[in-house]
């Protein structure tokens, strides 16, 4: 591994304007030393659209500005998930967080009590926020935190705004609380790894939903009996076999209202037509066939078709190769049959 050069400090530096390619040409990742010069060159890849694993207190995040639709997809290519799990947007400050969520009275009890800390509020996103919707999957509701370790909120108060981060490891494997831990998994996928020792948690966060009375949707950092005090009130617990049965609460999948028709070759009548490759349609999820640019789109144009409110979204075939596993995981759960 080879250390990243740090006077990479700016947008107008000479490197940066060509970071995108700097980066991408890279072959085993960049270790990224915990120092000012270093949170400025994590902060300026990321505002390039690259990827940087930073610590956080809890675990390693391999993190991508969460506005970025393309960044956000490569997360999801570089840990190689079969699905699109919905991702944690972390800030450094709570004014920037609450431009981005709808805020309520139990959100603010226990941010006061937890936050920056080890704690993940999902919250209704805000309609007009800029966050790519491949971030929450589609759903209208987002996972955000702020973090406590100073290197994290170095990084993304250099930053400035939203940085989606799951834990930075390949998918099915543990999470790291190491950055030799992040290049042993996912090795050159990741444009840069900043280094800042091991983390002092080493478990995830607690989810907290907040869509309706409050929801413990994860064990971690901060317990249930903590949380109980500070509401007042116990916390209603997922429990994995309820999720199962009542699919409607927090981690319900993206439905559009339209009917969902896959591995269209033709279109018919009338139907709202969702492409992928050189074909004649009203979006295309990647006219070059590109799977990154693909997963970066598919949330938005399924929004966008089914805002025109007709009956029947017809998508034409994904490969089921690299990213397309995921992309077809989504879809196929949207074009499932539906209750009510
Ligand atoms: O400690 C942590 O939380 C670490 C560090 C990097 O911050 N991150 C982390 O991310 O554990 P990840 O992607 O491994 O786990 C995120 C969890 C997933 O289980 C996901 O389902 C849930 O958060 N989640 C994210 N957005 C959600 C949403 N809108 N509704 C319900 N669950 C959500
Ligand atoms: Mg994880």
């Amino acid at each position: 591994m080879e250390t990243f050069d740090t006077t990479l400090t700016n947008a107008t530096h000479p490197i940066n304007q060509n970071a995108a390619s700097y980066f991408m040409n890279t072959t085993s990742p960049r270790i990224v030393p915990d120092t000012m010069a270093g949170h400025a060159t994590a902060a300026a890849i990321l505002r390039s659209g690259g990827l940087v694993a930073f610590p956080t207190e809890t675990v390693y995040g391999l993190g991508a500005d969460a506005c970025d639709d393309r960044a956000v997809a490569r997360i999801y290519e570089a840990k190689g998930r079969p699905s699109f799990n919905p991702l944690i947007v972390h800030f450094a400050d709570l004014d920037t967080l609450k431009q981005h969520v709808v805020w309520t009275e139990e959100a603010e009890m226990l941010a006061s009590a937890y936050w920056p800390g080890p704690l993940t509020l999902v919250l209704r996103k805000q309609p007009h926020s800029p966050i790519s919707a491949l971030v929450s999957a589609g759903l209208e509701s987002i996972a955000v935190r702020l973090p406590a370790h100073d290197t994290a909120r170095a990084i993304l108060r250099e930053f400035g705004g939203g940085v989606a981060a799951p834990s930075a490891n390949r998918s099915g494997q543990i999470s790291p609380t190491q950055a030799q831990h992040v290049a042993d998994s996912l090795g050159a996928r990741v444009d840069a790894i900043l280094d800042g020792g091991p983390c002092k948690v080493g478990v995830e966060s607690t989810i907290v939903g907040l869509l309706d009375k409050p929801l413990l949707l994860r064990p971690g950092g901060i317990t249930e009996e903590d949380l109980a005090r500070t509401l007042g009130h116990p916390l209603t617990v997922r429990h994995k076999a309820e999720a199962i049965s009542a699919p409607g609460q927090l981690m319900s999948h993206y439905a559009p209202v339209a009917r969902v028709r896959l591995n269209a070759t033709d279109w018919e009548p009338g139907e709202l037509r969702l492409g992928f490759g050189d074909v004649d349609c009203d979006l295309n999820l990647s006219a070059s066939e590109d799977l990154v640019e693909a997963a970066a789109h598919l949330f938005d144009h399924l929004h966008r078709l089914d805002a025109q409110g007709g009956s029947v979204i017809a998508v034409s075939p994904i490969p089921h190769e690299g990213l397309g596993i995921a992309i077809n995981d989504r879809l196929s759960r949207a074009a499932a049959p539906r209750e009510g």
